[in-house]
């Protein structure tokens, strides 16, 4: 069976202007992640992973080319619909977790759910089932403050994967953790991706890039596929794939 695309990006590029000068963060980069995916994108600061982190998460949008979604054409949308898409398609992760202090573990993984209507039971239901996916079904009444860093980036985690979106984007996940907890969250990555959880993760660390499927590196707003392989076909998108 051939795989099926998740995220199709053609010649697509990202301009910054900045006084007078234009910066290119993102340089005419095509990139092809199928259903199932564990992508790294490793590169140094300032090579434009951030940047590319933005238009793949749907929070920002390119200057030129194109870029498809599960199959919808993104490139072109206004933020209100960029908004909407976001919150059902993309799960984030970010290296500070972003959790809300005063909220439990429980509420901060219902959070998205509100936003994406999901009626109260149901919420509860699926943001437990959420938690104990993460190992942290005996945790949920606890507030940020008083989790493990590691526990806490568990249900930032947690609150990616509530409601299922077909991708889940992190930034620098283990990027405030030290090592062995960071390894505790790597491990806990490959098993969702072995579960079947599409993800895409961004580092600037070799150590942790070796541990995703395929690694994807980024210099200078431009992009090449780690291992030989070569850059992705572009006649493959006429048919959605
Ligand atoms: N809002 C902006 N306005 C102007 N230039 C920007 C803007 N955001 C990013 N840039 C520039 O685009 C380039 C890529 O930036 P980006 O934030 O994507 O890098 P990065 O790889 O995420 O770096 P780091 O590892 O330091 O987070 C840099 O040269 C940066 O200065
Ligand atoms: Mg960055």
């Amino acid at each position: 069976m051939e795989a099926k695309p998740l995220i199709q990006i053609e010649t697509l590029s990202k301009q910054y202007k900045m006084g007078g000068e234009i910066v290119h963060a993102l340089d005419d980069i095509s990139l092809r992640i199928n259903y199932g995916d564990f992508v790294a994108i490793i590169g140094p600061s300032g090579s434009g992973k951030s940047t590319l982190m933005n238009v793949i998460g749907c929070l920002d949008a390119p200057t030129a080319g194109k870029y498809w979604l599960d199959g919808e054409e993104v490139s072109r949308l206004r933020e209100s619909k960029l908004a909407e898409i976001r919150n059902r398609k993309i799960g984030f992760i970010f290296q500070g977790f972003n959790l809300l202090n005063k909220l439990s573990a429980l509420e901060n993984v219902e959070l998205p759910l509100i936003y994406r209507g999901v009626p109260a039971k149901q919420r509860k239901e699926q943001a437990i089932e959420a938690l104990t996916k993460v190992g942290l079904g005996e945790r949920v009444k606890h507030k940020p403050s008083e989790l493990s860093g590691g526990q806490q980036q568990r249900v930032a985690i947690a609150r990616a994967l509530a409601g299922n979106p077909p991708i889940l984007l992190a930034d620098e996940p283990t990027g405030a953790l030290d090592t062995r907890t960071g390894a505790e969250v790597m491990e806990l990555m490959k098993e969702l991706n072995r579960q079947g959880h599409t993800i895409v993760l961004i580092t600037h660390d070799t150590a942790i890039s070796k541990q995703a499927k395929r690694v994807v590196r980024i210099q200078d707003g431009q992009i090449s596929e780690e291992g030989g392989e070569r850059r992705e076909p572009q006649s493959s998108l006429q048919n959605g794939g």
